[in-house]
C-alpha cells in the first residue's frame, strides 16, 4: 500500500449509543459476520463504548457461553484489543422468541436507542415484529430510536412480500425498517454509483445510444451442501435475483439522483426496478432458462448432483442456476437487454457486470468492417477480485493499420488495503446513524418480485430445470438464450474455484 493520500480512510464520527438486539444470536450469521463486523467497528472507532449487544437464542447458555462461541470464530481473539473491549458488553437472553417471556425480559432490560436485528429464518420475521410491537418495544421516544433490521429473503413471491410489508408497516414507519441485502455492503457495489456519477467519460456513454447490452453474473463455485432444506424451497431465482442481482441492476440502470440523500437514491432505484418489464407467460418462457447441476468436479472437489444433496427431494424441480433476459422500459435503456445469470457449483466464483458498447459506426482498418471489430467493454469485477477494466482497441505495432484489443485494468488490491472487513460494518453503522441509503424500501422490494412473478408462475407449472454438470459454466440453454440475440456470455475469470 502506498502513502498516497488517496488511500486515507475518511474519518467518521462514532455511531450514537445503541443496544443491538440480535434474534438468532447463536446462528452462523451472528457468529461469522455480525459480531466480527462489530469488533471491526470497535477497532475503527465506528462505534463507541456505549454499544451494547443483547443476543437472543433458544440454545441453552449464558453470557459467557455466547461470548466464548463468538470468540472461537475470531482470528487471534486473545490478542484482539477491540474484542477485549466489546466482549463484556455482550449479553445473552436464552428463550424462545415465539413466546412472551423473551419479550418481557427485553422490556425489563432495554432503554434508550435500540436496533433489533432479525438473523432468523424468514418465517419468523412477521411474528417477531408483531410481538415486539405488542410489548411496546418498537415505540420511539424523543431521542430514543427503535429500528428493525430484516435479513433476506423478504417474502418468497410478490403476494407474500406485500403481505409482510403490510404486516410490519402496521406497527412501524418505513424510516424504522432496514431491509438488508448484504451485496449493498460490498465496497465495489457501492463504487458502481461513484464510477458512473463521478466520471464524465463513463456516464456520458451510459445510454442505449452507446450501449449494446449489459450482463450481470454471480457465478458461485460452492454447491448447495448442507443448505438443502432452505435451498430446495427457494431455488436460485428467489435466492439471488430479486435481491442481490437486482441491486446490481438498479445501480447500473438508475438515473442520477438529484442529491445523495437516502430518499433521493432510493427513489431512483425504485423507479428503475418498477421499469423492469413484467413479461407475459409466453415472453417469460422465451427469456428465462433454469438449470440444476448434476454430479461433477468443481476445482479439485467431487460434487454430488443437486438431487442427491441431503434434504433435497429426489424428484426436485428446484433450479440451482438461472439466466434471464430482461428489458428496462425507460427512455435511457430502450432496446438494451440486461442478461442476468447466477448458479451454484459452477466452474469458478465470479461476480461481475459487463457493459458491452455498440460497434463504431464506420471504420476500415485493413478492410475490417466496423461491425466486425470487437466491441469496447467495461467490466466491473465485484468478486473474488475487485476492480474495473476497460477493453479497448489499439493499433497493432508494425506496418499497416491493424487493430488489436487490449485491457486497461484497475485492481482495488493494487492500490488500497482491502479485504479485512466483512461488508456488514457499513450496514450496521448506517443503521445506527439512521442512514437508509443502503437498505431496501418496501416499493423497491415489491417491484423486484413483480418482475420475477411471471417466471415463478411459469416454473411452478412448466417442466424441469435443464441439467448442467457441476464445474461447468451452466446449461447449454443459457448460451442459446444469448445466441438467439446475436450475443454470447462474457467468459468468466478463471480464478481458482473456491467458495
Ligand atoms: C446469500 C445466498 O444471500 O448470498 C447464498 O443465500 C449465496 O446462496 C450468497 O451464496 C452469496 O453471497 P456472497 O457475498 O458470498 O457473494
Amino acid at each position: 500500500m502506498s502513502n498516497d493520500p488517496a488511500n486515507a480512510v475518511p474519518s467518521v464520527a462514532p455511531a450514537p449509543p445503541v443496544t443491538l438486539v440480535i434474534f438468532g444470536a447463536t446462528g452462523d450469521l451472528t457468529r461469522r459476520l455480525l459480531v466480527p463486523a462489530l469488533v471491526n467497528m470497535t477497532r475503527l472507532g465506528l462505534s463507541g463504548d456505549d454499544l451494547h449487544i443483547v443476543g437472543v437464542g433458544i440454545d441453552p447458555g449464558d453470557d459467557a457461553t455466547l461470548r466464548a462461541s463468538v470468540s472461537s470464530l475470531l482470528k487471534d481473539a486473545d490478542a484482539d484489543q477491540a474484542w477485549a473491549k466489546l466482549k463484556p458488553r455482550i449479553r445473552y437472553i436464552q428463550g424462545d422468541f415465539t413466546q412472551v417471556p423473551v419479550y418481557q425480559a427485553l422490556a425489563a432490560h432495554l432503554t434508550g436507542n435500540v436496533a433489533y436485528y432479525l438473523a432468523v429464518p424468514a418465517r419468523f420475521f412477521g411474528d417477531i415484529v408483531d410481538k415486539l410491537a405488542e410489548h411496546g418495544l418498537l415505540a420511539e421516544k424523543r431521542n430514543a430510536f427503535r429500528r428493525v433490521a430484516i435479513e433476506k429473503p423478504f417474502g418468497h413471491d410478490l403476494a407474500s412480500a406485500r403481505a409482510l410489508n403490510a404486516r410490519i408497516l402496521g406497527h412501524v414507519g418505513e424510516p424504522q425498517i432496514y431491509r438488508l441485502d448484504h451485496f449493498l455492503g460490498k465496497e465495489t457495489v457501492q463504487n458502481i454509483m461513484t464510477a458512473r456519477f463521478a466520471n464524465m467519460m463513463i456516464e456520458t456513454l451510459w445510454t442505449s445510444n452507446s450501449i449494446d447490452h449489459v450482463q450481470i453474473t454471480a457465478a458461485e463455485a460452492v454447491d448447495v451442501g448442507t443448505r438443502g432444506s432452505f435451498y430446495d424451497a427457494t431455488g436460485a431465482l428467489r435466492d439471488m435475483v430479486p435481491n442481490h442481482l437486482f441491486q446490481l441492476l438498479a445501480m447500473v440502470a438508475m438515473e442520477p439522483p438529484a442529491s445523495f440523500d437516502a430518499e433521493a437514491i432510493r427513489n431512483e432505484k425504485a423507479k428503475v426496478l418498477k421499469a423492469v418489464r413484467a413479461y407475459t407467460p409466453g415472453a417469460a418462457r422465451k427469456n428465462g432458462v433454469r438449470g440444476a447441476y448434476t454430479a461433477g468436479r468443481v476445482g479439485d472437489r467431487d460434487v454430488a448432483g443437486y438431487r442427491d444433496t441431503p434434504d433435497v427431494a429426489a424428484d426436485s424441480r428446484t433450479e440451482t442456476f438461472v439466466a434471464l433476459r430482461l428489458m428496462v422500459d425507460t427512455w435511457r435503456w430502450a432496446g438494451v437487454p440486461f442478461y442476468l445469470r447466477t448458479g451454484k457449483a459452477m466452474a469458478v466464483r465470479d461476480t461481475e457486470i459487463v457493459v458491452t458498447f455498440k460497434p463504431v459506426p464506420f471504420a476500415q482498418f485493413n478492410k475490417t468492417a466496423a461491425e466486425r471489430l470487437p466491441p469496447n467493454r467495461l467490466v466491473i469485477q465485484l468478486q473474488p477480485g475487485e476492480g474495473l477494466s476497460m477493453e479497448i482497441l489499439i493499433k497493432r505495432p508494425g506496418l499497416g493499420v491493424d487493430t488489436v484489443p487490449v485491457t486497461l485494468d484497475f485492481n482495488y488490491a493494487d492500490r488500497f488495503d482491502v479485504g479485512h472487513l466483512t461488508g456488514y460494518e457499513s450496514l450496521l453503522y448506517d443503521m445506527f446513524i439512521g442512514d437508509q441509503t443502503l437498505f431496501q424500501r418496501a416499493d423497491a422490494i415489491e417491484a423486484g418480485w413483480a418482475a420475477m412473478q411471471p417466471f415463478l408462475d411459469l416454473w411452478t407449472k412448466d417442466g424441469a430445470p435443464e441439467p448442467y454438470a457441476a464445474g461447468s459454466m451452466g446449461p447449454a440453454g443459457a448460451d442459446a438464450l444469448l445466441a438467439s440475440h446475436g450475443h454470447s456470455w462474457h467468459e468468466l475469470a478463471a480464478a481458482p474455484a473456491k467458495g
